[in-house]
């Protein structure tokens, strides 16, 4: 039986619509949510839902095995990425090769890489008068964003959009898509 824990870094929305996704799925547990920052949000929505918690900081999660052996020791089959902003290191890749899934809040390649995150993305692509952007879902390697796609939506950006307005659409596909391309992920 699969078993997920979610790393996100601040207000978890993703995280949580995708612990009401999987809630009554009994076949697909989310076990643990985990975060880098003990101010972040998604702490609050985790325990709505009776869902474990661990914090980490930079050296535990670089330099130690102490996530790893958490990962194993809680028998997790994959972990997701939901608006987590810290590369994952080497061992922990080692550890899970292609099973772990990020999403992007733009359609990759572009508006990738380091510094590329949340509003940051949506930032760039407005400036550069895109007309449209969207989301990718993608296996994760060592380098920022440049795992294997295995799914991206669009939507259209008008000129009336602002980096709000954008960040609200793509939000919108992301509740929609992020819990379903998990489930097929899982599925295989
Ligand atoms: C989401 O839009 C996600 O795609 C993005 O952070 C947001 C988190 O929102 N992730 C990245 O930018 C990763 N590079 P949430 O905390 O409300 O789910």
């Amino acid at each position: 039986m699969p078993k997920i824990a979610i790393f996100a870094s601040g207000n978890g929305s993703n995280a949580e619509n995708i612990i009401q996704y999987f809630k009554y799925k009994k076949n697909i547990i989310i076990d643990i949510i985990l975060t880098n920052r003990k101010d972040a949000f998604v702490i609050e929505r985790a325990k709505k839902y009776s869902i474990d918690v661990k914090i980490f900081d930079k050296n535990e999660f670089y330099d130690s095995d102490d996530i790893i052996n958490l990962l194993i020791k809680r028998k997790i089959s994959n972990i997701v990425l939901a608006g987590f902003l810290w590369l994952i290191p080497n061992n922990l890749i080692m550890a899970f090769p292609d099973r772990i899934l990020n999403i992007h809040p733009a359609l990759l390649p572009k508006y990738g890489g380091k510094g590329m995150y949340g509003m940051n993305v949506h930032k760039a692509v407005i400036e550069n008068k895109e007309k449209e952007s969207g989301i990718s879902i993608h296996l994760v390697n060592e380098k920022y964003d440049e795992g294997k796609i295995i799914f991206q939506a669009k939507c259209k950006i008008n000129e009336n959009d602002s980096s709000e307005s954008l960040a609200e659409k793509v939000h919108k596909l992301e509740y929609e898509y992020f819990p379903k391309v998990i489930d097929d992920w899982l599925g295989k």
